[in-house]
């Protein structure tokens, strides 16, 4: 009971001070890997070495080069249990020269360094949790040097959320050190059928979670998507606060390059996190070069930092935008079908005049295909995105 009064005053006094969320840092969506998505909690893999491959791969392979950054372990790093002091502590054996060296290592390559944790006892993979030790488990975070903290909703009751996300975001401001915040909160909420209050989860977050896992399935991130659709989320986006439609999964085998292809698309129209869950030490030249296409990263990292969303359904064949600086507009054609079609974008449906002339500019095969005034229509192939930028003139 008085850990949920101490909660509610620190809620209550956070919200009087607090405005748009900015901390500093995650001003375009965040770039990095994540251990997830490829190696779950499996223990005899997710060591200190793997993490420091994975850096290592990172700074070396390109993906540095064109922006990704942020290296981060997720659930299962920690010990069974905390230590002496009540602080938490990586398994011992997994990680012998601890978290901080691990960091530092990660650091010195030029990179970011993150960290997951849970809201609740325990993790969602039943690791201890940060209840009852928030400002604990910060000053941990900021004694590591970490620079993103994933803070996860297992056990714990969503009508607590709004007092414990509040708490764990003003502790983390209060360290002087940005470190990212990546809230669950809205996730936990939107599948318990509680009403999220998006505005202030923008106010306290720099990205959240919003809907179920996604798995490397067609099925599963295209039903993510169209959530976000749905809920009409791209309001809520801007610089410092993003929608997060969950982590990649491009290179864990389970969809063709064209799928990874169309979700690299959209996750750039979406302004989502760009968080790679593949094995970086071993990928196809293919994957790599989905990762890393660089028209289409600085589609997701452009500076206005608007989301775009989805102008045209026509059944199963679909038109995204996204307006970009320097009124400049990212246009996706979408192809959810089975065969190849012919897909058309109006000006009018992207928010142009239909008497514009436009230079169209193919960002996958980064090419110019010339000048449209009107519309442009090109063939898909089935799970296919043709992706363009458009500079009227
Ligand atoms: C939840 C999160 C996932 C992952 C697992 C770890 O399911 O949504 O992204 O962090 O927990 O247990």
């Amino acid at each position: 009971m008085q850990h949920r009064i101490t909660l509610a005053l620190v809620a209550l006094l956070f919200v009087w001070t607090a405005g748009a969320y900015n901390n500093g840092v995650a001003r375009t969506p965040p770039m990095g890997w994540n251990s997830w998505n490829h190696f779950g909690c499996n223990t005899e893999l997710l060591t200190e070495d793997l993490f420091m491959e994975m850096a290592a791969a990172m700074a070396k392979n390109g993906m540095k080069d064109v922006g990704y950054e942020y290296i981060n372990l997720d659930d299962c790093w920690l010990a069974k249990t905390r230590d002496a002091n009540g602080r938490i502590q990586p398994d011992p054996t997994r990680f012998p020269h601890g978290i901080q060296a691990l960091a530092d290592y990660v650091h010195s390559l030029g990179l970011k360094f993150g960290i997951y944790e849970d809201t609740g006892r325990l993790t969602c993979g039943g690791y201890p949790g940060s209840q009852g030790y928030y400002a604990l488990d910060v000053s941990s975070y900021l004694e590591w040097g970490v620079d993103y903290v994933k803070l996860d909703g297992c056990y714990s009751n969503v009508s607590d959320m709004h007092a414990i996300y509040t708490l764990n975001s003003q502790l983390l401001n209060q360290t002087g050190r940005p470190m990212v915040f990546s809230c669950s909160w809205p996730t936990y909420a939107n599948l318990q059928g509680y009403e999220t209050p998006y505005t202030y989860v923008a106010s306290i977050c720099n990205l959240w979670r919003e809907w179920y896992d996604v798995r490397d399935t067609w099925e599963s991130w295209t039903a993510i998507i169209d959530y976000q659709e749905y809920a009409n989320l791209n309001q809520y986006a801007g610089p410092g606060n993003w929608n997060d439609p969950d982590m990649l999964e491009i290179g864990n085998g389970g969809q063709t390059n064209i799928e990874y292809q169309s979700l690299f698309s959209i996750w750039s129209i979406l302004a989502a996190p760009l968080i790679a869950g593949n094995d970086l030490r071993n990928m196809t030249s293919e994957t790599l070069a989905i990762l890393t296409a660089p028209e289409v990263i600085a589609v997701n990292q452009d500076a206005l930092g608007i989301q775009g969303t989805r102008v045209v359904k026509m059944d199963y064949l679909e038109v995204w935008a996204r307006e970009l600086s320097g009124n400049t507009f990212a246009v996706a054609l979408f192809n959810r079908g089975n065969e190849t079609e012919s897909i058309t974008a109006n000006w009018t449906d992207v928010g142009l005049e239909a008497n514009v002339t436009a230079d169209v500019r193919d960002l996958w095969a980064r090419s110019d295909l010339g000048s449209f005034t009107g519309s442009f229509t090109a063939k898909v192939v089935s799970h296919g995105i043709v992706m363009v930028k458009l500079s009227p003139k």
